[in-house]
């Protein structure tokens, strides 16, 4: 099992694969064509098995309403694992290893609380970010200061781009 933090254009249709095979709907793969054609993201993280594509983690900017801030504030997501090899902690291991390496002063997700718990997020609510107004995805919305008090005196609500809300 390889990490890869260098992934490239050529590797689209390989990330395009993953995100159709494993989520539900082809939103993120989509959303991720997006953000790469636009050059909006801000790191890729990959694990290749053999020459597949088994893990894929994806960060892009985002910002605070209101908030005028040098802080580079990333949005990680979407983070898959493929069917085949889930469930043998290389979620957890790709995740673990990716947040070493990417460059960032905090970084916000929408997720599964207990998973990204354990690698260090906690709930956005107690820095004062929200992802909306709804109550349910305020509650699974997570944040990580990369350094104590990077998200000092950032609270609000995160802004990501806008494909994110698109249906
Ligand atoms: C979510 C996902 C990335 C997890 O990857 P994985 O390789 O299966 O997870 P791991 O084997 O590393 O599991 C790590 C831990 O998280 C837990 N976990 C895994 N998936 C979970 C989920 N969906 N919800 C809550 N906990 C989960 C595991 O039980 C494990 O707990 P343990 O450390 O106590 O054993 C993967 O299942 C996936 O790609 N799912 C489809 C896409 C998706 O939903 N992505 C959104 C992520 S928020």
């Amino acid at each position: 099992m390889r990490f890869d933090t260098s992934l490239s254009a050529e590797d689209g249709p390989n990330i395009d694969h993953l995100l159709r095979t494993t989520y539900p709907t082809d939103f993120e793969a989509r959303l991720v064509e997006s953000l790469r054609t636009r050059r909006v993201m801000a790191a890729e993280h990959g694990l290749w098995d053999q020459g597949a594509l088994v893990g894929y983690v994806a960060y892009s900017p985002v910002s605070i309403k209101d908030v005028d801030t040098k802080r580079q504030i990333l949005g990680l997501g979407p983070l898959a694992i493929h069917n085949d090899y889930q469930g043998e902690g290389l979620g957890r291991r790709l995740l673990e290893e990716s947040l070493k390496e990417v460059e960032a002063d905090a970084i916000v997700l929408l997720g599964h609380t207990d998973f990204y718990e354990r690698v260090g997020f906690r709930p956005a609510a107690d820095f004062g970010l929200t992802f909306s107004d709804d109550r349910e995805q305020n509650a699974a919305f997570m944040a990580m200061e990369c350094w104590q008090g990077a998200l000092e005196g950032l609270s609000g609500r995160v802004v990501y781009d806008t494909k994110f809300y698109a249906d």
